[in-house]
């Protein structure tokens, strides 16, 4: 009975040990769309441990269809994150309009430097909307494969998906540039982690479909980690 209880747990030890199924491992891409964990997906996207962090804790979060324990297409992740996003937006852009209104943002300066982010922000909601509709077509299409020009998911996904994403980054560092001069400015701390969330979703959209090549496709990737540009 000894025997057979330490077989068991040697097993489950053995089970645990196992390295995680990962994407696109050994043979190129899957041919149906990938499902991932989450904590496999924040593993292969997120360099730092604050962003592999905030990955984890946007994926669990009660408002996303995702946990951590259960694979999940790598669309609906992705998703997770745009969604997280969009609301960190409407949060924020809340904040400012209620410090402008309360008289909080005082001298021409600060008063440009929001005008620059409701500028930003608008800009920005309307690419990951962009982003959140291609991914849902992915996921109906049962797509999001892992290269553009193979299963459904359709030879401009990539591309589309890449475009709107740097645009939502840069509408994020257009707010930055601005707010950068007014440190104090609440504004400045929301501004630097709205951009972590939104680089979170173009990170996470890599999985689904990966970027143009640097130089095939204008280079939109080449801004991605890059601030301020
Ligand atoms: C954004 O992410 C970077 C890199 O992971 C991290 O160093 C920084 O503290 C984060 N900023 C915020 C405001 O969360």
């Amino acid at each position: 009975m000894a025997t057979t209880s330490s077989l068991l747990l040697l097993f489950l030890l053995s089970l645990l040990l196992l390295p995680p199924a990962r994407y696109g491992a050994g043979d190129g891409c899957p041919q149906q769309v990938a499902s991932m964990t989450a904590e496999s997906a924040c593993n292969a996207v997120c360099g730092t441990p604050h962003m592999r962090e905030l990955c984890l804790g946007t994926l669990a979060a009660p408002s996303s269809s995702t946990t951590t324990t259960a694979s999940s297409p790598v669309t609906d992740l992705a998703m997770a994150a745009v969604r997280g996003a969009l609301d960190a937006y409407a949060a924020t852009t809340a904040a400012a309009t209620s410090l402008i209104d309360g008289g909080a943002v005082q001298g021409d300066g600060e008063k440009a430097a929001y005008g620059g982010c409701m500028v930003g922000y608008g800009r920005a909601r309307i690419a990951m909307a962009r982003v959140a509709d291609d991914l849902l077509a992915a996921a109906g299409q049962g797509g999001g494969g892992c290269d553009g020009d193979k299963g459904s998911s359709g030879p401009g996904l990539g591309l589309s998906l890449s475009a709107d994403y740097t645009v939502g980054l840069r509408g994020m560092d257009m707010c930055g540039r601005g707010i950068m001069g007014y440190p104090a400015s609440p504004l400045y701390a929301m501004n630097l982690a709205d951009r972590n969330k939104t680089l979170l979703a173009a990170l996470l959209c890599s999985l689904v479909a990966p970027p143009p090549q640097p130089g095939g496709g204008g280079g939109h990737s080449q801004s991605l980690v890059a601030r301020g540009n």
